[in-house]
């Protein structure tokens, strides 16, 4: 194979020439975005990661060479040599930074030729996602997706930047290790020499960094893969990446204004943008009571009202019995939008369906003061004249009730108002609204498994005021966990933690584990933090998020190189896959389907 480069090696990269270049003699390679043919002259705009650069091949400078660039097509990868020269007026192009040069090539090098793409290397493209996926190398060439992955790199380095600066070391976890319960199913990885035995893939490094506390590197961060078997959507993947830090001899304080800075950082070193700090901070009751989720948007209001207090004693039946029942009734008012049709209002209906509500009743405040409503007629003109004030009900406007229990209530009209936001166009999108969302409950109770769950993981640590609550009414104990909010997207979250064995070990058994089980599963944890460990607490980001909002996304995989689809698979390598026989026996796999029919018949 000859060297195609020969001695020819690359001056500039194609976002760099300008007028005050004319008359260089310059080396340029790339991928040809284009090729026009105006009588005789041959236009190509060159593209490489930087930007496009036009080169021109003219049939007086070298007729062989301008024969040649008649066979180049889109997405050849080729050489130029030749000189800078200034466009002629008119032809200047405002909208490129090379737009006022173009090249008029002396030498031509086809370095690979190119089959035609299945789609069109723009921005705008419209194919679908799974073609784009399944040609992945070809839709990370788009402009847009490769400014994304760049800007990704950015906010990485700077991360880092900020954390050395800061004396966190950057030490490895491993990846085949022992399970990490933060609530979403492990990812296991069978073990050939102990056969029937198996890794789970991290869900993240927590305790390998507590163990890093306790063994006194004092600030620890990684930039680090996690895996978790969950159901994904658009902010979700399989696997993805966190920025993860644990800080030595803390409080709540000291971690959130770490993380603070290193969010400004970012901001500034990715957008430069100046971010303020402190952010807003906000207890968990409090954002549930506004808001109705734990990771509110503040960029517009639409908060909801709790009108059980003014319900309490109402004819209409619905309500009456929810609140019997130890439910909810709340509200929001969504100002002007009496004109919402029958069927806008069957659509949200619809919408809050999604989230377990039962109906979404209604009531339109009429021009002329009267409300007109299917419910209107079974409230007392006290009820209505609390509702009213408490609602803000003006002339024009439109209030949506739901009545279930607090989890669904505060759910619906949760997810109701962002959507709503949306939809009315009151998110302004230049907005960037952090917060904090802190004092989190400890537990929550599973009504599926009986037991209690950890709301964070199991080694956040308890209020210190609410610990004495932890036998008789564990729902009532707050922790000290926090969550990073941005525009409604929870972008990080973390927590002080257990740093008393004593402590640790209630915990576990307020979570329903025999002291075998918790043995068995952390017993290195609870040893460890026998053996001298110091406060400590920490974080972790989630960096494809962080990086989504960075770059005005709606979705993780469109700042990931290599994302998975919503069902988990790779469409490039097409991951997962089947193992061989051969692979399936060196690894002792007997599959449980397999093993159950067996004992079937038996
Ligand atoms: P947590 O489980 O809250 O905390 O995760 C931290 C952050 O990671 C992001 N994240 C995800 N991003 C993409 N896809 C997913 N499937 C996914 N799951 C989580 C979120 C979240 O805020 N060990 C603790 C941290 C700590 O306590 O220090 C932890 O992992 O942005
Ligand atoms: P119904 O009495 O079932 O015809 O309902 C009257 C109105 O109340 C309808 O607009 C329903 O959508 C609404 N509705 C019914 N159940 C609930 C509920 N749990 N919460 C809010 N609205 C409800």
């Amino acid at each position: 194979m000859a060297d195609l480069l020969g001695d020819l090696r690359r001056t500039h990269h194609l976002n760099q020439l300008t007028a005050a270049d004319k008359g260089k003699e310059v080396v340029l390679m790339g991928w040809v975005q284009r090729r026009r043919d105006h009588g005789g002259v041959i236009f190509v705009d060159l593209r490489d990661r930087e930007g496009i650069t036009q080169v021109v091949f003219n049939p007086e400078t070298d007729a062989k060479m301008h024969e040649k660039a008649h066979t180049i097509r889109s997405e050849y990868v080729i050489a130029v040599k030749g000189m800078v020269d200034e466009r002629p007026d008119g032809m200047i192009n405002k909208n490129l930074f090379t737009g006022e040069i173009e090249i008029n090539v002396q030498e031509l090098k086809i370095l690979n030729e190119a089959e035609t793409p299945p789609f069109l290397i723009e921005d705008r493209v419209e194919t679908s996602e799974s073609i784009r996926l399944k040609n992945r190398h070809l839709d990370l060439r788009r402009p847009s997706i490769q400014k994304n992955i760049i800007k990704r790199h950015k906010a990485g380095f700077a991360a880092r930047k900020y954390l050395n600066d800061n004396g966190f070391l950057d030490i490895e976890t491993p990846f085949l290790t022992k399970s990490t319960p933060e609530g979403a199913r492990d990812y296991l990885v069978p073990s050939r020499l102990h056969q029937g035995n198996f890794y789970a893939l991290p869900q993240s490094p927590q305790l390998f960094k507590q163990l890093l506390m306790i063994a006194g590197f004092d600030r620890y961060y990684q930039i680090v893969k996690c895996f978790r078997d969950e159901d994904l959507r658009a902010d979700r993947q399989p696997e993805f990446t966190q920025i993860d830090l644990e800080m030595s001899f803390v409080g709540e304080e000291d971690v959130m204004s770490m993380a603070e800075g290193l969010v400004k950082t970012v901001f500034k070193e990715v957008l430069d943008m100046d971010i303020k700090t402190p952010f807003h901070r906000m207890d968990y009751s409090e954002a549930m009571d506004r808001y109705g989720l734990d990771k509110p948007d503040l960029r517009f209001g639409l908060e909801l009202v709790n009108l059980s207090e003014i319900l309490k004693n109402t004819g209409f039946k619905v309500f009456a019995d929810t609140l019997k029942k130890g439910g909810l009734v709340k509200a929001l008012n969504a100002k002007g939008c009496a004109s919402f049709s029958r069927k806008d209002i069957d659509d949200l209906t619809s919408f809050a369906a999604i989230y377990g509500a039962k109906g979404l009743a209604w009531i339109k405040v009429k021009e002329d003061g009267e409300w007109q409503s299917p419910i209107t007629k079974f409230f007392s003109d006290e009820e209505r004249e609390s509702m009213k004030n408490a609602l803000s009900m003006e002339p024009g406007d439109i209030v949506f009730f739901v009545a279930d229990s607090p989890s669904v209530t505060n759910d619906t009209l949760g997810n109701l108002r962002n959507h709503l936001g949306a939809k009315l166009g009151l998110v302004d999108n230049n907005r960037y609204e952090f917060l904090w969302v802190t004092r989190f409950p400890m537990f929550e109770w599973d009504e599926d498994e009986k037991r209690y769950q950890a709301l964070h993981h199991p080694f956040t640590a308890p209020l210190e005021s609410d610990y004495d609550k932890i036998d008789k009414s564990p729902l009532e104990v707050r922790s000290r966990a926090y969550d990073m909010v941005l525009n409604g997207s929870e972008i990080g979250g973390g927590s002080i933690r257990i740093h008393q064995p004593e402590i640790q070990e209630k915990v576990f058994s307020i979570l329903g584990m025999e002291r075998e089980d918790y043995e068995e599963k952390f017993g290195f944890l609870v040893d460890a933090l026998k053996s001298g460990a110091p406060p400590h607490g920490g974080l972790a980001f989630g960096f494809d998020r962080l990086v989504m909002i960075l770059c005005q996304e709606e979705s993780i995989r469109d700042v990931m190189a290599f994302p998975k689809t919503q069902k988990g698979t790779c469409l490039l390598t097409n991951a997962p896959s089947k193992a061989s026989f051969a692979q399936m026996q060196e690894l002792g796999l007997k599959t449980a389907v397999k093993e159950a029919k067996e004992k079937e018949e038996e």
